[in-house]
């Protein structure tokens, strides 16, 4: 039996409401009766994933941590409710696997597939407002909360729309499911763990184990803007027993991250906490080795996992963000460096990544950026996502070669 939380001596005992004391960050302004409306609903309505899933990812991400396996976790920055269809699902899907597969040819490794969907549709953001055309505009954040177009109308917090999303999350996973039924091509789903009415509305208790469970996806990631160790996010998590990531950027310090490890895997169990680096090309090296040797220190089997897109991205002259292919490889180079001089397993690879035709991202010129026609951050298009995914299967080789 998976235990999540154990007895700690000095906090009050988690319940599924116990987040409601502490700060909440990143949060909309909602309206509270639609909230309450929103809420009640949910709450009524069937969970999207089970809790016999849970344990199965918890196990496969566990081969993760013990360097048998390799996770890659990609998808869309934010997902959009209008891409809920057919076409995209399907072809974002195959995407996924295509690289998961990709991967396996190149290691010899097993890849555990994991895709940023069926949920993937709220966003934290760098400031509450932001100005268009002179005037301060609530910013999107995620078709979840409200819609991207800049008027006032657009952007006011919609609760509604947490329905709306938790609908298009249960047909495309569906969809998923039906796609990707083969056991050795299995498919999971992911997303941040944001609006915290949501998820709570989305817990539920497993009558077998007695349990709690995040119903709404397999994987939930906590993000480096809301993992504060005394916050809301970590302490909703911390009481279910889906395996958790959290996003890790620079600025944190070991004692921190052996805190949080404390916190969400208080029982050391491997596959139940995955740590998300997402440092920058430039510091991954500096940075990561002290927060490994740290976290080995303090005896967590963590997956670390690199995601390469979220240090490095640039915000050109005409306003549009981009990423550098180049430097997203030298972010990953270092930490393959980092990890096998720590001796610590390489555990797995985040993308935001799109099948669409788009230039979002570019090799190395960023004069080649094309429209962007994400929600959010640039995406790698399917050439560029491979390339990454190579680059991850070599390292997992170079790692993996006996020592002459
Ligand atoms: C994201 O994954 O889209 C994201 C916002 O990442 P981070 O929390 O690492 O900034
Ligand atoms: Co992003």
């Amino acid at each position: 039996m998976i235990h999540s939380r154990t007895a700690e001596a000095r906090r009050t005992p988690w319940t599924p409401d116990s987040w409601r004391s502490l700060v909440a960050h990143q949060q909309p302004a909602w309206d509270p009766a639609e909230l309450e409306r929103a809420v009640a609903e949910l709450r009524s309505l069937p969970a999207l994933v089970q809790p016999g899933e849970i344990s199965n990812l918890r196990r496969a991400l566990a081969d993760a941590a013990h360097g048998r396996a390799f996770v890659v976790q990609a998808g869309d920055c934010a997902e959009s409710f209008e891409d809920a269809t057919t076409e995209h699902i399907t072809s974002r899907g195959r995407l996924i696997a295509r690289l998961a597969r990709g991967f396996e040819q190149i290691s010899g490794r097993p890849a555990v597939a994991i895709g940023r969907i069926a949920g993937q549709y709220a966003k934290p953001r760098s400031a509450p407002t932001e100005l268009v055309d002179g005037r301060a505009l609530p910013v999107f954040r995620g078709h979840m909360v409200n819609g991207a177009a800049p008027t006032a109308s657009a952007r006011r917090a919609d609760a509604s729309r947490l329905v709306q999303g938790y609908y298009r999350s249960a047909t495309t996973l569906n969809l998923l499911r039906t796609l990707h039924a083969h056991p050795a091509g299995q498919l999971w789903v992911s997303r941040e763990c944001l609006l915290l009415p949501y998820d709570r509305s989305t817990l539920r208790n497993d009558p077998a184990s007695e349990q709690w469970f995040l119903s709404s996806t397999h994987f939930p990631w906590i993000g480096e803007r809301t993992r504060d160790i005394g916050g809301a996010h970590v302490e909703l998590l911390s009481g279910v027993v889906n395996p958790l990531g959290v996003k890790v950027g620079p600025a944190v310090t070991p004692e921190e991250l052996v805190a949080l490890c404390a916190r969400l895997d208080p029982e050391r169990a491997p596959g139940r906490l995955t740590l998300i680096t997402r440092f920058g090309a430039n510091a991954v090296r500096r940075v990561l080795p002290e927060l490994v040797a740290a976290v080995s220190a303090a005896g967590h089997p963590v997956v670390w996992m690199c995601d390469p897109m979220h240090g490095n991205t640039i915000r050109l002259p005409s306003g549009i963000k981009t990423r550098r292919v180049a430097d997203l490889l030298a972010e990953l180079d270092g930490w393959f460096d980092v990890l096998a001089g720590a001796g610590a397993h390489p555990g797995g690879l985040h993308l935001e990544c799109t099948p669409d035709d788009v230039r979002e991202c570019v090799d190395e010129d960023t004069s080649e950026v094309g429209e962007q026609q994400s929600l959010c951050d640039p995406r790698l298009d399917a050439d560029q996502a491979s390339t990454l995914v190579r680059g991850a299967a070599q390292g997992v080789r170079r790692g993996a070669r006996p020592v002459p």
